[in-house]
Order: structure tokens, then C-alpha cells, then sequence
């Protein structure tokens, strides 16, 4: 009689702590970091481009964080930036006659961080907030080039002031999707559509009959299920 209660313990545990509980994240997730850089002042206020500053994200696995001398670009005058922004953010440099004012002191104290890496050659240890398993693998190219926004799976990062782990990262997350179970905004799924590699792959084989397009799973698939894709 224990076991029984004990398995049925198990499975309510289980469903508690899987399907019927959506993941959820707030920003109190977000851990410090050691210079308080804020999303939301660079690609929220300021409207800086994501891949301005991620910008591996269409070419390789990693989307990349920027290097010590990408910040130094804005933030030093006199080096190399979109004037516009670079004409702001020089105001933003830690300068005597800045020393005044709202919020002004909390900016020198980051600013002075920024400063400090820059001059000692060192890049700033930014605690890394999004990892699936080793034995998994994500390329963000074939997800960017398929015309996915980066705030479907990262949420509104423009929004937030410490970057928070929006999704699951779960290998369900990812099938879902796969499987064109998830649902897309209408512009990213009819890019989707035309530029998955995988869709114009059945569409093909489909024309020949060629029975591996017959077969073709789902209706709305968007990318392979193979495990081989996804794992080393
Ligand atoms: C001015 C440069 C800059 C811009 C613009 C920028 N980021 Fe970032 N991003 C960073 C830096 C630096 C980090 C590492 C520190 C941190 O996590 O806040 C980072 C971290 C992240 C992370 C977390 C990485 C991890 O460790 O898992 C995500 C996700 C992210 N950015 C997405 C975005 C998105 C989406 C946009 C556009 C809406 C964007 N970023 C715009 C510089 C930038
Ligand atoms: C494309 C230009 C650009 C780049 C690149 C850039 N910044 Fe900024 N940053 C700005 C602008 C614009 C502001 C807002 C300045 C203001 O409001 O006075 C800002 C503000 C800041 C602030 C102060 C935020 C506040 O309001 O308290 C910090 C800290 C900061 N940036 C750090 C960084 C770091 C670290 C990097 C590199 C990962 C970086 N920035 C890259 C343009 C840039
Ligand atoms: C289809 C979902 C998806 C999209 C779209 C996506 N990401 Fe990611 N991102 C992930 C996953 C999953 C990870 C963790 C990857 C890992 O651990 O290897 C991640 C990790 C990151 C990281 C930290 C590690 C790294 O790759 O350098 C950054 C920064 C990041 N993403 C930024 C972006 C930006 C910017 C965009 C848009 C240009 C974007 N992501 C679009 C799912 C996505
Ligand atoms: C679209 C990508 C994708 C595909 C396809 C995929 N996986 Fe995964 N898988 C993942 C990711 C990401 C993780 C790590 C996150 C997690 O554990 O949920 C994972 C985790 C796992 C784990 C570890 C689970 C755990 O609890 O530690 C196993 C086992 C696994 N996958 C087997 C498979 C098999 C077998 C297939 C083929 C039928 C497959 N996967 C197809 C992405 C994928
Ligand atoms: C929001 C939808 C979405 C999510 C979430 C998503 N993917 Fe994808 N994935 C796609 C699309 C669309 C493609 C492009 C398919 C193509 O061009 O063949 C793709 C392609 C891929 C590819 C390349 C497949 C190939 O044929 O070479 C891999 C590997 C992959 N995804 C892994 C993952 C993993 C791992 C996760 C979860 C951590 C994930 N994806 C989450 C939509 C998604």
C-alpha cells in the first residue's frame, strides 16, 4: 500500500514539476553582474540593434558577448560608433562636469569599472545565465538566418535591466517548436516557411514523390526532429 501511495506521489510530483506547471522566470532570477549593464538602457531607451552588439548570432553557434573594446567604442569619445549614439554616450563618459545630478554617481561608479577593465586589458567576467548540456548542441545561426526574432525564445529583453532566463531551454521546448507545435508570430512563421532549410527539403522530395517526402511528418514542421541534430 506505501509503494502504491509512493509511485502515485511520484507521478503527481512529477506532473506538478513538469507539464502542468508552466516554466516561469521574473527578473529577480537575472544574477549580478559585475558591471550593472542594463538591456533596457542600451536596447531599450537607446534602440542599439541586438547583433550590433551580438553579433555572431546569424554566423555561428554562439550569438557572442561584445569585448571590452566594443563598450570603449561608445563610451570613450573619439572612437569609432554610430555617431548618434557615440554623440549620447559621450555625455555618459565619467567627466567632472557630469559629477552632478540624478543617478549620476551610481554611472561613475559602473563607468569607472568599464574604465578599469579597459586600461588592465582584461574582459569583464559576465556570469553566463543561458546553457543547455554539453551533449546538446543550439545553433544560433540556422535559427536567426530562418528569420526567428531573438525575443521569441528570450523574452523582452529590451525591457529588462538584468537578462533573466525567460524559457525552458528544455529539449521539449526546443521539439515543440521543431515540430511546429509552437506558435509563431505571423511574419516570423512565413519566413519560417520560405527560408527553413528543412521545409524546402520535404517540399522537394515531396515534388519527386520520393516517399521520404510523402512520409514527412507534420504538416507544420519547421525543423528536423532527428536526434542527431541536437546531440554530439
Ligand atoms: C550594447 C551591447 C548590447 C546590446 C545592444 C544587446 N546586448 Fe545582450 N548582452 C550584452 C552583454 C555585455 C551581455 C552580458 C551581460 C549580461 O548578461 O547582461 C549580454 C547578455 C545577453 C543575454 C544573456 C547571455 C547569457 O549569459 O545567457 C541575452 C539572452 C542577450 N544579451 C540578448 C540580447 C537581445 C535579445 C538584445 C536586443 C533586444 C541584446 N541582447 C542587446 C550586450 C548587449
Ligand atoms: C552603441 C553604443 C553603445 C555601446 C556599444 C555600449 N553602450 Fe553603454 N550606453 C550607451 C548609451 C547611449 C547609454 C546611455 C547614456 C546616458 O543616458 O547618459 C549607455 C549607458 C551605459 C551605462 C550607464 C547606465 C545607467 O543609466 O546607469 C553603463 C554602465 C554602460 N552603458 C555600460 C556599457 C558596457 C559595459 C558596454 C559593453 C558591453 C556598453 N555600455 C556598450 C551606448 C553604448
Ligand atoms: C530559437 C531560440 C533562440 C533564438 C531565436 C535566439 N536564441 Fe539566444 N540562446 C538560445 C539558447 C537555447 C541558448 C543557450 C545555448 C547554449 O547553451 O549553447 C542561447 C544563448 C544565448 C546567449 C549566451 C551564449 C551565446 O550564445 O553567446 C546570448 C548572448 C544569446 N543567446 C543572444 C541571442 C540574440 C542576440 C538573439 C537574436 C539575434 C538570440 N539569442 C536568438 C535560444 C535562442
Ligand atoms: C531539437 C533538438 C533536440 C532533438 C531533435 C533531440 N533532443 Fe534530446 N535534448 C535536447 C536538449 C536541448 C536537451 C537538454 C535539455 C533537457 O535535458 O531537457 C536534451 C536532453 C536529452 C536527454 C537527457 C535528458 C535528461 O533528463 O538529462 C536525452 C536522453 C535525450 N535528449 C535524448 C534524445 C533522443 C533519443 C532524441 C531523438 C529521438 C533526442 N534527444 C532529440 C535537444 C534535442
Ligand atoms: C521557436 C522555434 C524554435 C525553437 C524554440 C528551437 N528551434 Fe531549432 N530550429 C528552428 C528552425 C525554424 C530551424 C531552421 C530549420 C532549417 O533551416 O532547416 C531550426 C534549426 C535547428 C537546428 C539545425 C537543424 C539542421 O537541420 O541542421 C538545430 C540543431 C536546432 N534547431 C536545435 C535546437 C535546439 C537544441 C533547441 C532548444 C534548445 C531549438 N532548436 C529550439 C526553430 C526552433
Amino acid at each position: 500500500m506505501t509503494r502504491v501511495l509512493s509511485i502515485v506521489g511520484i507521478v503527481l510530483l512529477a506532473a506538478a514539476a513538469g507539464s502542468c506547471r508552466p516554466y516561469s522566470a521574473d527578473e529577480g532570477d537575472g544574477p549580478d553582474q559585475p558591471i550593472a549593464f542594463y538591456h533596457k538602457v542600451h536596447a531599450g531607451d537607446n534602440k542599439i540593434p541586438c547583433q550590433y552588439c551580438h553579433y555572431t548570432a546569424d554566423k555561428s553557434l554562439d550569438a557572442g558577448i561584445p569585448s571590452v573594446q566594443l563598450c570603449v567604442g561608445c563610451h570613450v569619445p573619439g572612437s569609432s560608433a554610430p555617431t548618434a549614439q557615440r554623440a549620447q554616450a559621450a555625455l555618459a563618459f565619467p567627466t567632472a562636469a557630469r559629477d552632478t545630478g540624478r543617478g549620476t554617481k551610481e554611472w561613475r561608479g559602473e563607468a569607472t569599472k568599464l574604465v578599469d577593465f579597459w586600461r588592465s586589458g582584461q574582459p569583464v567576467p559576465w556570469v553566463r545565465i543561458h546553457k543547455i548540456p554539453d551533449h546538446a548542441k543550439f545553433p544560433h545561426y540556422m535559427h536567426i538566418n530562418a528569420g526567428l526574432k531573438c525575443q521569441t525564445c528570450h523574452g523582452p529583453v529590451q525591457d529588462m535591466k538584468k537578462v533573466y532566463q525567460f524559457s525552458s531551454l528544455r529539449m521539449g521546448w526546443c521539439i515543440d517548436c521543431h515540430r511546429g507545435e509552437t506558435p509563431l508570430s505571423a511574419e516570423e512563421d512565413a519566413s519560417v516557411r520560405a527560408r527553413s532549410s528543412y521545409v524546402r527539403r520535404i517540399a522537394a522530395l515531396a515534388q519527386t514523390s520520393d516517399v521520404r517526402g510523402q512520409k514527412a511528418t507534420r504538416p507544420r514542421q519547421r525543423a528536423t526532429t532527428d536526434c542527431v541534430a541536437c546531440h554530439y
